[in-house]
């Protein structure tokens, strides 16, 4: 049998072009160099050779051998590398990143005004939210069953004051009760915020909701004047809600300042509608009964305090019109802040 050599290598050049699978490249090897394949057979075809064509044909067979062999290497990196490529990571595409959580917006709200107090020189302290008759009203002058508890409604826990025999302790309506407990552990001069949650049974509405947030105030030396709690509050007003703010004290009672005011907002000025005046605190000079019940000596000193809700004043700075949004945890409220 004569073997046309140049015609099979132009062949298998061909063939090896166009091999564009692992399956091609391996029905490739079979039909050249598998046991039954056309190298297999020219060496086969040995046997029945004329003696001089021998030497040409051994030669055809192992150069054809080496030729599909030097093709399959190649081809096999060539499609190797070609899966990498399909296959690779491109980092030029841009990921998909977890959304992050932040602070909630009252407890922004309540950073900043804690941030404003503390650079006047203000320390904070946070007191209990479960307290005692004693805190919440007797030491702050609200004498026990007097009417003007009503205007700090309370809700009673189901247990008994380990301090005071037949009383229950009770949540908190309001910061005051920090004032006693400060007081009565530490001597002036003192200037101190209390920030943290109340509470009292009210009805929730657009307005009201049966626990919020206060920040109390109170700053007690020998020598402190009404004017120079009016001057604090106005430079808060300004640096929380920003220069344009309007704001107006307003005469009012409570049993522990005394003279005591209430401070509310234009909300108008502010660009928000629904009622020109919103009251924001409650302020007044702390009144002599309390610094008896803390134990401080007669006359000796003076102070002022104050306490604000936080819900309104996130409201009047972030025009929120509504509290119960600050406690439904609805996302699409929560990550505009
Ligand atoms: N505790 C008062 C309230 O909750 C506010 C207040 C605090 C008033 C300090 C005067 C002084 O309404």
């Amino acid at each position: 049998m004569q073997w046309n050599f140049q015609d099979i290598h132009n062949q298998v050049q061909a063939e090896a072009q166009a091999i564009n699978s692992l399956q091609a490249l391996e029905a490739f090897r079979l039909k050249y160099i598998g046991k039954k394949g056309i190298v297999a057979a020219v060496f086969a075809s040995l046997g029945q050779a004329q003696p001089e064509d021998k030497a040409a044909i051994g030669k055809g067979a192992n150069d054809l051998r080496r030729l599909v062999e030097g093709l399959i290497t190649a081809k096999s990196t060539e499609l190797a590398s070609a899966k990498t490529q399909e296959e690779r990571v491109d980092i030029s595409l841009p990921g998909t990143s977890e959304a992050l959580g932040h602070t909630h917006i009252l407890t922004q709200t309540m950073q900043e005004i804690i941030s404003v107090f503390e650079k006047m020189g203000f320390v904070t302290f946070e007191t209990p939210e479960i307290e005692t008759e004693f805190h919440n009203f007797t030491g702050l002058n609200i004498p026990i069953d007097h009417p003007s508890r009503d205007a700090f409604d309370t809700f009673y826990l189901d247990a008994p004051d380990p301090s005071a025999l037949g009383r229950r302790l009770l949540l908190r309506s309001h910061t005051s009760p920090g004032q006693v407990r400060i007081m009565k552990q530490n001597k002036p001069p003192m200037a101190v915020i209390v920030p943290g949650r109340v509470y009292r049974p009210d009805a929730v509405d657009a307005s009201h909701s049966f626990m919020f947030h206060q920040i109390e105030g109170l700053l007690v030396d020998e020598k402190v004047q009404f004017s120079q709690l009016k001057g604090l509050l106005t430079e808060f007003c300004r640096r929380f809600f920003g220069p344009k703010v309007s704001m107006r004290f307003r005469p009012h009672f409570f049993p522990f300042t005394e003279p005591s005011a209430e401070v509310d907002i234009n909300a108008e000025i502010l660009g928000i509608q629904r009622k020109k005046w919103l009251e924001i605190l409650g302020c007044g000079m702390v009144n002599p009964k309390v610094f008896e019940a803390v134990g401080y000596p007669k006359g000796k000193y003076k102070g002022f305090a104050f306490g604000m809700g936080v819900e309104r004043m996130a409201m009047l700075k972030y025009g929120i019109n509504d509290i119960r949004l600050f406690y439904e945890n609805d996302v699409r409220f929560l990550k505009q802040f």
